[in-house]
């Protein structure tokens, strides 16, 4: 009966301290201040370790995404994402860094040369929106675009599958600080405001003799910008087919496209991409066989 009691009792002692032990471990168990970070390109932020102690050493998965000094600061050099690692005594912490980019007029993937095409081809024509000179087409590609990151990829498309390419211009244009959405600027005040509908600066025309509609948008705050809903709900989409197409710093499409399949009820919304290239936007277009 005493052996039965001292092996219960030992038995206690050591279950106690493997509990103690992982409590302090987890207790001092080094971690990164942050697990995320999102950052515009040039703007930086700092990472910290916080328990345990020794030398850290930093390293990004992609220094053209964001870079990392040897105290923790990280950069955003360019839109898209990257990991940020920080490893002491061989444990690795790691951080994503999603960069996104509000002012470039360029999209990394395009050629400044297809750009300069775009946008002549659809700038060109935006004061008499639609443009292009693809008569009797029964495509048209739509888009939003504010600095300029969707609007090649609107042209690539248009001209890819011969639509009128036709820019949604907001009778109020968008200021940079309009758009600074680290501020309590107009574009994230619209994003939070269900009714809020930007005017469009003019119209399609005869818009019923299309049946495809490609409609392109910046992502802001996970969907599609307000002036989208806009457009959607000053035209007949009734029976046609809508293709969304988006450009972002990182996010998905997915979101908008729910809320496009939920605003055009009567249309039939096909899956959305999210353009990140020239060679993508070409492959995505041909797969559609249209
Ligand atoms: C107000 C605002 C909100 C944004 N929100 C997001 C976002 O939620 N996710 C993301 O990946 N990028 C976001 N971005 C980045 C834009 O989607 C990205 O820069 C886009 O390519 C801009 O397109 P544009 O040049 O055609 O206007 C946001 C930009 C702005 C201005």
């Amino acid at each position: 009966m005493k052996s039965m009691k001292g092996v219960l009792l030992a038995g206690a002692v050591v279950i106690i301290a493997i509990a103690l032990s992982f409590a302090i471990c987890k207790a001092s168990a080094p971690k990164l201040s942050k697990k995320t970070v999102t950052l515009n390109v040039g703007q930086s932020a700092k990472l910290k370790i916080k328990g345990g102690s020794g030398k850290v050493k930093w390293k990004s998965s992609n220094k053209a995404v964001a870079s990392v000094t040897s105290k923790g600061k990280i950069t955003g050099n360019k839109a898209g994402n990257a990991t940020i690692t920080a490893t002491r005594k061989k444990k690795k912490l790691k951080c994503k860094v999603t960069v996104i980019n509000t002012s470039d007029k360029t999209s990394e993937d395009i050629s400044s040369e297809d750009i300069n095409r775009s946008i002549e081809a659809s700038t060109s024509e935006n004061a008499a929106n639609p443009d292009t000179d693809n008569a009797g087409s029964k495509i048209l590609v739509a888009y939003f675009s504010v600095t300029g990151n969707t609007r090649p990829y609107a042209g690539q498309i248009a001209e890819k599958t011969g639509a009128d390419l036709y820019e949604i211009i907001p009778e109020v244009p968008y200021t940079s600080k309009d758009i600074d959405y680290n501020s309590d600027c107009r574009a994230n005040k619209e994003q939070e405001d269900d009714t809020a509908r930007p005017v469009i600066s003019g119209s399609v025309p005869d818009f019923s003799k299309y049946e495809t509609v490609f409609i392109g948008y910046p992502i802001w705050w996970g969907t599609c910008p307000k002036i989208i809903d806009t457009f959607m709900e000053s035209y007949d989409f009734s029976g046609k087919k809508v293709i969304p197409f988006c450009t972002s710093g990182s996010s998905g499409i997915s979101t908008s496209e729910t809320h496009i399949r939920k605003v055009l009820t009567g249309a039939v919304v096909e899956k959305g991409h999210r353009a990140s290239s020239k060679s993508d936007v070409d492959s995505w277009v041909e797969s559609l066989k249209l």
